[in-house]
């Protein structure tokens, strides 16, 4: 498998991106993290290969970061700023829906310019909280005039589902990719995602391949404990409603075998198993230090055969699967999945 991939005409990325909401004020429950190694690690995934980050305006002080990692690489020799792509996203508060206009579009897309030290952002994922407050056609209508305008290079989306989706691209909107949620065991876009992407040539983007860390040898044979991050909160409660933490330790079990054969890990296989599926362009993995910039290296030195694929698959099918489309679950007003998110803090970020 190769390393990189077209995103779409003339622009490639690496398969692995390295996922930077981790970074963000809040994301760790426990301790604080230690930006010297984390900046050490963007230094070391760049010179292998990994030059692809994704962010959002909404993952406070995660674009500032990122831009004074823009201003180590353009001062230095090694790895040139112009080497790298960020991709960010555009995620308007909910309570602020409504009065979403031109304007405020490029506002928001001016501020992620200025925090991340760039002249044209490479990718904007844009995100949608509720799709019962109309304006999501007509404001992805506005990143196009930023596209247009030299502001954006390619717009994606992140969060939507199959349906609405399908709204932009015939509205005429250059969707390059989508972000979803898509692990072994949350194969949401399996249902209707995939197979539309596949045949719009949209390319799909997955975050929670590593269930923020849960599908590591670090968890095989634990008990269940109090979640470090944001993102295994999130995470857990994917596992409580499908695996059980009975069916996970199985399920590191069988990934850690897999592993053996490759002098891997499991998160080795269980990132190559969703690289593997067609359709699929990359899996963002989440940066909170430098321990792991090695063992992500792994997963371009081997493939897994058809018949391990298989496997996975086969003793997932035992288990029952998140209900619905992409984040349709963490849309429903009063789920538990809705209940995690921080749907306003884009405002907050202006001041
Ligand atoms: N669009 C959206 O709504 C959305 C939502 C969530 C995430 N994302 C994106 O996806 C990225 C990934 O986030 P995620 O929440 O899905 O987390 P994740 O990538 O599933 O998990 C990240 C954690 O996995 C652990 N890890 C990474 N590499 C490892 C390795 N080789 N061996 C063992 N452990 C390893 C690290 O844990 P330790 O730090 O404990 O070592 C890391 O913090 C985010 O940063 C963000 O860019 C987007």
């Amino acid at each position: 498998m190769d390393q990189r991939i077209e995103l779409t005409k003339d622009y490639t990325i690496c398969r692995v991106l390295n996922g930077c909401w981790q970074l963000s004020e809040g994301h760790s429950l426990q301790g604080r993290l230690d930006l010297k190694d984390v900046m050490k690690a963007f230094h070391l995934l760049t010179e292998q290969g990994f030059t692809t980050f994704d962010c959002a305006d909404i993952y406070t002080g995660v674009e500032e970061f990122i831009g004074e990692f823009v201003k180590e690489l353009k001062s230095g020799h090694g790895i040139s700023a112009d080497d790298i792509q960020i991709h960010t996203k555009y995620v308007p508060d909910i309570n602020y829906l409504s009065q979403v206009d031109y304007a405020f579009t490029e506002q928001i897309i001016d501020r992620s310019l200025k925090r991340l030290n760039r002249d044209t952002l490479d990718l904007v994922q844009f995100h949608w909280w509720d799709y019962d407050v109309p304006g999501y056609t007509e404001t992805a209508g506005y990143l196009l005039r930023l596209k247009e305008k030299g502001k954006i290079r390619n717009i994606g989306v992140t969060n939507f589902d199959t349906a609405r989706l399908k709204e932009l691209v015939d509205a005429g909107i250059p969707v390059v990719s989508m972000q979803a949620q898509y692990s072994v065991f949350d194969r949401r876009p399996e249902r209707n995602m995939l197979d539309y992407c596949k045949a719009n040539g949209i390319k799909l983007l997955c975050y929670g391949t590593l269930s923020g860390g849960f599908l590591a040898e670090k968890w095989l044979g634990k008990n269940m404990t109090e979640p470090e991050t944001r993102s295994q909160v999130k995470y857990l409660q994917i596992i409580e409603d499908t695996l059980g933490w009975d069916g996970y330790q199985e399920l590191l079990g069988l990934l850690s075998k897999i592993a053996e054969k490759y002098n891997a890990g499991i998160p080795n296989v269980a990132s190559k198993y969703i690289l593997s599926q067609a359709g699929v362009a990359g899996a963002i993995i989440g940066i909170r230090n430098s321990q792991h910039v090695a063992s992500n290296a792994r997963i371009f030195e081997f493939d897994l055969d058809e018949e391990e694929i298989e496997t996975i698959r086969a003793f997932l099918q035992q288990f029952p699967a998140p209900e619905g489309e992409p984040f349709e679950l963490e849309r429903t007003p009063s789920s538990k999945y809705r209940s995690i998110m921080h749907m306003n803090i884009n405002e907050k970020e202006q001041s």
